[in-house]
Order: C-alpha cells, then sequence, then structure tokens
C-alpha cells in the first residue's frame, strides 16, 4: 500500500473514532491543518525534480479529497445522529389519549332547587330571594311572631348584633317581596283597581340549631306565596298537589293536608305525601308547612285583610332531594364528597 493511501485510511480511522463535532474538528486538523499530514507531504514536494511534480502534485490531491470526503461524511453522520437523539427527547406520542379536564355538574339540591322553579314557573310563579342575615322585624315579628311569642323558641338561630339573625326560614322574604309589589301598585290598589297577584316562590339558605341525620344547622327552604282576591285554599290544594306530583313524576301521588300551627298563616297545615308504590309506599311524609296568610301578616305587607287573601308554604328543598333520589342521611349533601355527587351527573 503507498504511503498516501495510508495516510488516507488513518484520516478515516481518526474521523470513525472522533464521536463528537469537537473531537472530528481536532482530527481535521492533524490531516488537512496547517501543519497536518497533507500540507507537510505538499511541502516535501519542493525538493522533488520538476517531471515528478506534477503527478505527485495530483496524487496528493486525490488523497486530499479522499480525506475531505470522509470528513464531510463523519460530520453529517455526527449531525444525523445528534439529530437522532434531539428528536427522540422530544418525541411525542400522539395516540396517547388527551388529559380530560373533569366535567363539573350541579349539586343534587341545585337540581332540586331548578326543578321547583321550572315547575312553578311554569303555573305563573317568579322567584324571589332575600338576605341570609335577616332583621328580626321581618324573620318574626312581621310574621306575627312578636318577641315573647313562644313559637320563638321552635327556631333557635344564630343571632347576629344589632337585631340581626341568620333567618330561620324563608318566609320573611314573603313580606319584603309583598311589601315591594304593594308599593309598585300603590296607586292602583288606592284607587281600587285590582291588583295584579302575587305570586312567588322564594328559594334559598335557611339556619337553624338543629344537627343530625336529618337536620343541618344550614338547610334550604322554598317559599311560595300567592296573593289575590277571591282565593280559597282549594287553590293551595290545587296548585300544591300539581306541583308534588309533576316533582315525582307521578300523577297517583297522594296528598294530605294536617291541620297545623303557624303564627303567619290561619288555618295552617302540614303537608304530607304519600307514594302509592316502590320503597316509600305506605307512609305519610311531610314536606311542607302551608296555611292562609294571617291577617295580621297581610296588613304587615300593606294590604287590607279584607280585601286581599293570600296562602303561603314553605317545603324542604334537601328532604325533596332525599325522597326523590333515596338518600337516607342529609349530611351527605354538605360532605362535598366527589364519590356522592358525581352520581347526580
Ligand atoms: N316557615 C315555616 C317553617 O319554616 C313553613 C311555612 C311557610 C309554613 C309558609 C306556613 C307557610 O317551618
Amino acid at each position: 500500500m503507498n504511503e498516501l493511501n495510508v495516510v488516507v485510511d488513518s484520516a478515516k480511522a481518526a474521523f470513525e473514532q472522533a464521536s463528537t463535532p469537537a473531537a472530528l474538528e481536532n482530527a481535521k486538523a492533524m490531516f488537512l491543518g496547517k501543519s497536518g499530514r497533507i500540507t507537510e507531504l505538499m511541502k516535501g514536494m519542493a525538493a522533488l525534480p520538476v517531471d515528478e511534480k506534477k503527478s505527485r502534485g495530483a496524487a496528493i490531491n486525490i488523497a486530499k479529497q479522499a480525506i475531505e470526503a470522509a470528513l464531510n461524511g463523519r460530520r453529517q453522520a455526527l449531525a444525523d445522529a445528534e439529530l437522532q437523539v434531539q428528536l427522540q427527547a422530544e418525541a411525542l406520542d400522539v395516540t396517547l389519549p388527551g388529559r380530560q379536564r373533569g366535567q363539573g355538574g350541579l349539586h343534587p339540591v341545585s337540581l332540586t332547587l331548578e326543578r321547583i322553579e321550572a315547575i312553578f314557573g311554569s303555573m305563573g310563579f317568579d322567584v324571589a330571594e332575600g338576605p341570609e342575615i335577616e332583621a328580626d322585624w321581618f324573620n318574626f315579628t312581621a310574621l306575627n311572631t312578636p318577641e315573647d311569642h313562644p313559637a320563638r323558641s321552635m327556631h333557635d338561630t344564630f343571632y347576629v348584633e344589632g337585631g340581626y339573625l341568620l333567618r330561620t326560614h324563608t318566609s320573611p322574604v314573603q313580606v319584603r317581596h309583598a311589601v315591594q309589589h304593594v308599593k309598585k301598585h300603590r296607586a292602583l290598589i288606592d284607587s281600587g283597581g285590582a291588583m295584579p297577584e302575587i305570586r312567588v316562590i322564594v328559594p334559598g339558605r335557611t339556619y337553624r340549631v338543629d344537627s343530625d341525620a336529618t337536620h343541618s344547622p344550614m338547610f334550604h327552604q322554598c317559599e311560595g306565596l300567592w296573593i289575590g282576591e277571591n282565593m280559597s285554599f282549594k287553590d293551595l290544594k290545587v296548585v300544591f298537589t300539581d306541583f308534588c306530583r309533576t316533582f315525582f313524576e307521578n300523577d297517583d301521588l297522594v296528598l294530605r293536608f294536617r291541620p297545623s300551627f303557624f303564627p303567619f298563616t290561619e288555618p295552617s297545615a302540614e303537608i304530607d305525601i304519600q307514594f302509592p308504590s316502590g320503597p316509600l309506599a305506605g307512609r305519610w311524609l311531610e314536606v311542607a308547612g302551608s296555611g292562609q296568610v294571617h291577617p295580621n301578616v297581610v296588613r304587615n305587607m300593606g294590604l287590607d285583610p279584607e280585601k286581599y287573601i293570600g296562602f303561603a308554604f314553605g317545603m324542604g328543598p334537601d328532604r325533596l332531594t332525599m325522597l326523590r333520589y333515596g338518600v337516607n342521611d342529609l349530611r351527605l349533601f354538605f360532605d362535598g364528597d366527589i364519590r356522592f355527587l358525581s352520581q347526580f351527573q
């Protein structure tokens, strides 16, 4: 093997050994650099006789080109390898399923409230709200429950300074709403015209000092108020019966209006329902309090009780939710356990 082939082969071997671009550039210097082997060989030509110079020069050039080709080949190979490593490191598996965002949903009690609003909405009832921190006047006194009234003890609650308390029921909004309504139609009422009926429901949170499997210190109520002329208990019965049958999707549901007492209604009745079949069949289940709005309360609304008759009811949406879904512990609604809540989505 001639000397030039040896140089070419050792250059190829050196390039092959270089495993990084920097090492490759060092190896290049050894062969193609200013004091590299090829330059040395060129310098060696000076001593040759003229007729040999030409062929020697051509041979060295061929060797040089072979070395440069090997160098470029190796450069490309190293660049390819580097790219390969990078691609692998950044590889995306596009077949992996995407990260999903859990879909939230409404709380079962919210579902019930929406349902109540939709059903009463279809019967022409508006929806009103009132403050949860309520004045003593609206929560009790205006509802015919003066300070020394024994019925106050059934509504023990959390008192706030300044004559305020956490409302024990949604009934205070009866008076708040009626007063606004009357104000709006004052001129009409005073001129003896027909005031548009008050038909409103009031869903919301209420508070009492009470806590066990069926009572929670915070619970929900939904009040209903209907005031007009020439009304009777029959209207309340029809509307509430219709509501219950629609809510429970059961036309054979039976209702019972059981005489009771509330300071703000007279006469008063607890409303019980009974399912004709199913796991709850045969039992009377209390779902609401109700009655004809007491004349004193009608007066506090700014209306003449001789002319205007009102009916009111107050139901427990938590209770309705338990009955509808067969939940036996009220506290499950307020624990915030996703395993429980997700069953209602
Ligand atoms: N506010 C009563 C309660 O919380 C329920 C009720 C409302 C009764 C309206 C009669 C009329 O017990």
